[in-house]
């Protein structure tokens, strides 16, 4: 069953405090999402209530105990994935819980910006992937693959370290009845013809991977909200875009702008 809540206004809102200058800024964000006394205005959103899978539950309750996984459509897409509720009970937060999402921070539970923005793009420009093998480099939810197999590629592998991500990868390419390949490290993975990757350099120590990505194709797409603009021989910056993660994490306007790379 799908239902279709109403559309509001678009949200003005204050600003986040800012982000962590700790490496985990993710993790931080989520700590300021859960904190926050939150006020969600939607542009829209479509939610079907069919129950969450039982395995991606528990993980998630791991971390944050009570909190549901609700399977959302993304704005300007026609993916959904399985995301924890745009209003969320903050009053069994305790510390415990917080050092939970600190230490193992889920990142699957967000469609972050920069996957959105990737995934809107690959859709209105679906010529950049179709026919193609195409792996996603820190898939997350899968949106970014998924959205890749929605457009054409031949093949679509995620890539991600966490094995409960690619568990909702896997739940979210059923959602959208895709088919996906799963891999939990870069250095199995073969030759690709396009890697893509999106949220991945929020930690300073993730930045080497630009240099690895080049190992495992000749096109190398990066979208990032946080990195501004970084310099590196074989990158260009060749777009901005806007976007917010879903659901809004109430995130400074700076990082509701995505800037695209791609490999020179
Ligand atoms: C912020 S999330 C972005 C998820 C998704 N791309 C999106 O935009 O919604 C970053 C993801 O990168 C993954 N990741 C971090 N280090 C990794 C590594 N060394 N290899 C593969 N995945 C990694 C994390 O587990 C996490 O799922």
């Amino acid at each position: 069953m799908t239902m279709v809540l109403p559309t509001f206004p678009e949200r003005k809102v204050g600003l986040t405090e800012g982000y962590s200058k700790n490496s985990n800024h993710n993790g931080m964000t989520l700590l300021c999402l859960l904190y926050k006394r939150i006020k969600r205005t939607l542009m829209s959103c479509t939610f079907q209530l069919t129950k969450a899978p039982e395995h991606l539950l528990q993980a998630l309750h791991e971390v944050i105990p009570h909190c549901e996984l609700i399977a959302q459509q993304l704005p300007e897409t026609p993916i959904s994935l399985w995301l924890i509720p745009p209003v969320f009970p903050t009053d069994r937060l305790d510390d415990e819980v917080i050092r939970r999402i600190w230490n193992d921070t889920p990142y699957w539970i967000f469609c972050w910006a920069s996957g959105l923005a990737m995934a809107q793009w690959i859709l209105a420009e679906p010529h950049h992937v179709k026919d193609k093998v195409v792996l996603d480099f820190g898939a997350g939810s899968g949106v970014v693959a998924i959205a890749a197999k929605m457009a054409g590629a031949k093949r679509v592998i995620c890539c991600d370290i966490d094995q409960v991500s690619l568990n909702a990868c896997r739940e979210n390419a059923l959602l959208n009845d895709v088919e996906l390949e799963y891999l939990d490290d870069l250095y199995k993975a073969e030759q690709v013809d396009i890697l893509l990757a999106a949220d991945v350099l929020y930690d300073q120590c993730n930045r080497f991977f630009l240099d690895e990505f080049l190992k495992f194709a000749p096109e190398v797409w990066v979208a990032d909200s946080r990195v501004k603009n970084f310099s590196h021989t074989k990158y260009q910056k060749i777009d901005e875009r806007s976007a917010s993660t879903w659901p809004d994490l109430d995130e400074a306007k700076e990082f509701r702008n995505v800037s695209f790379y791609k490999t020179l």
